[in-house]
């Protein structure tokens, strides 16, 4: 799968660990910055990782911050986007299965490279189910 990632000054850290988590998983990844550790503001980065991920059919997102609650708010505020805070590879399972999220957002300064590496690994792993949860995310569109 093609996945779009994009973190705050927060998450740089952990961006190539990340990145190569999901290389290793079977996907291409493309980073979308930042380039270094210096101060942004989380939605910068959150609406230019949306509007690519809204315009390549069939491709998510992995937006990190210091808790990934700035990055989910602001990329949910995209219609087509289904932005997940996931916190452990079961949130990451159920945000995929039931929900259809297609960027998955968490928070550095709450989950370590393990957790990470679970989380990045459920959501690669499972799809969306379809069936009644189809009729709930169509739903979550105004
Ligand atoms: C940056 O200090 C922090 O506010 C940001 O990374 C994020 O956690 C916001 O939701």
């Amino acid at each position: 799968m093609k996945l779009y990632i994009a973190t705050d000054h927060a998450a740089f850290c952990i961006k190539e660990d990340v990145k190569k988590i999901l290389t290793d998983l079977g996907n291409e990844v493309i980073d979308l910055g930042p380039e270094n550790d210096s101060r942004v503001d989380y939605p910068d980065f959150a609406h230019k990782l949306c509007t690519q991920v809204l315009a390549d059919e069939g491709s998510q997102g992995v937006l990190i911050c210091g808790t990934g609650i700035g990055m989910s708010l602001a990329a949910n505020k995209h219609h087509g986007i289904r932005a997940a805070l996931c916190h452990d590879a079961y949130t990451a399972q159920m945000a995929r299965e039931h929900n259809d999220a297609n960027v998955l957002c968490f928070g550095q300064r709450v989950v370590g490279l393990g957790v990470i590496e679970s989380i990045c690994e459920s959501w690669c792993h499972y799809n969306f189910e379809g069936g009644r949860h189809a009729d709930r995310v169509e739903k979550i569109e105004l």
